[in-house]
């Protein structure tokens, strides 16, 4: 059984070998944000919590973050990399590629912070699940998790990683027990919304794409907490590049298609999808047709399990 006050001064021994400023990569998310307040703990003012904006990020999230590191008394520095990662993203469409790209660029952005600000080390809220679907060994490569493909050979900075063994459950237990008010908090891939867009992910399709994404999670929240069903484990909207000829008022409306996905899952290995009522998919599919009816007109819900298929599109 997972024991956070043990799992901590075994993880304190691990942060041991930092001896000056450290940077940490903090998307707010429950990984990245319990292994901040875990290391905030030990290292002060020495550590500081980076979050880059990468464009891709989901609503209202930067200034999110910012209020809760301020909460939770991390030092932290908000950055907007936005331009650099959709001019980099421009006509990649491949998956792989993409994940690569927005690793590469993640890690350049910290090196850059952090040679400014004289910092040595970089802790990572890697966890088990993003090195072992990331390969190595002999394990085929899944996914490129962004936290672990993006590492160049010659690193500058020693790379920390006091999360690597748990599992998603045991984080959410750790981020309860240091009082980090996000864990509970459905987990978000590191590059994104960007593998959330099927195809090139652009500014345009990004703004899409969020403003799907923040229509599904308030309408399942809503129906969750007015008893119509179980708050799935994670939920989202992706955007495919297929068009469908759909009417928008009285016109003919050529737009793009939006799928739901919803899955209970307890670590994210394996995954069902969710049993949504009819009713709340209908309710989402009105928000997200009348509040985007131009450039979306069709909605579709995803009955993949996990395997054979994964949470994420890409
Ligand atoms: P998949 O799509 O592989 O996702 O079934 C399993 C869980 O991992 C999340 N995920 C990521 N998390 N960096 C992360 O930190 C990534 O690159 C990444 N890709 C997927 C996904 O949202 C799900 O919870």
């Amino acid at each position: 059984m997972f024991d956070p006050e043990t799992f901590i001064s075994e993880a304190d021994r691990h942060l041991d070998i930092i001896d000056g400023k450290t940077i940490i990569a903090c998307s707010g998310g429950v990984d990245s944000t319990a292994a901040a307040v875990l290391a905030s703990r030990r290292l002060g003012d020495d550590l500081l919590a980076v979050f880059i904006d990468t464009g891709f990020m989901r609503k209202d999230e930067p200034e999110e973050v910012d209020a809760l590191l301020t909460r939770m008394g991390v030092n932290h520095m908000i950055v907007d990399s936005s331009s650099i990662f959709y001019s980099r993203l421009e006509s990649v469409c491949e998956p792989e590629a993409k994940r690569k790209i927005i690793g590469n660029v993640f890690i350049e952005e910290f090196e850059r912070i952090a040679n400014k600000w004289g910092a040595k080390f970089l802790i990572q809220g890697t966890i088990a699940p993003d090195w072992i679907e990331s390969g190595g060994e002999l394990r085929d490569v899944i996914k490129s998790h962004h936290n672990v493909g993006g590492l160049p050979e010659k690193f500058g900075l020693v790379l920390v990683e006091p999360l690597r063994d748990l599992y998603k459950d045991e984080v959410r237990q750790l981020a309860r027990y240091l009082g980090c008010e996000v864990a509970e908090r459905q987990p978000f891939p590191g590059p994104g919304l960007a593998i959330r867009i099927m195809g090139e992910a652009t500014k345009e399709s990004a703004d899409i794409v969020r403003e799907a994404c923040h229509i599904v999670e308030t309408e399942l929240e809503k129906a969750a907490s007015q008893n119509e069903m179980e708050l799935p484990w994670q939920y989202f909207a992706v955007l495919l590049p297929v068009k469908t000829v759909g009417v928008h008022g009285d016109v003919r409306a050529y737009g793009y298609t939006v799928a739901v996905r919803a899955v209970q899952s307890i670590d994210g290995m394996t995954a069902a999808y969710s049993k949504i009522p009819h009713d709340v998919l209908e309710r989402i599919s009105i928000r997200i047709t009348n509040t985007m009816g131009s450039r979306v007109n069709r909605v579709v819900y995803d009955v993949t399990n996990k395997p054979p298929g994964t949470i994420e599109w890409e």
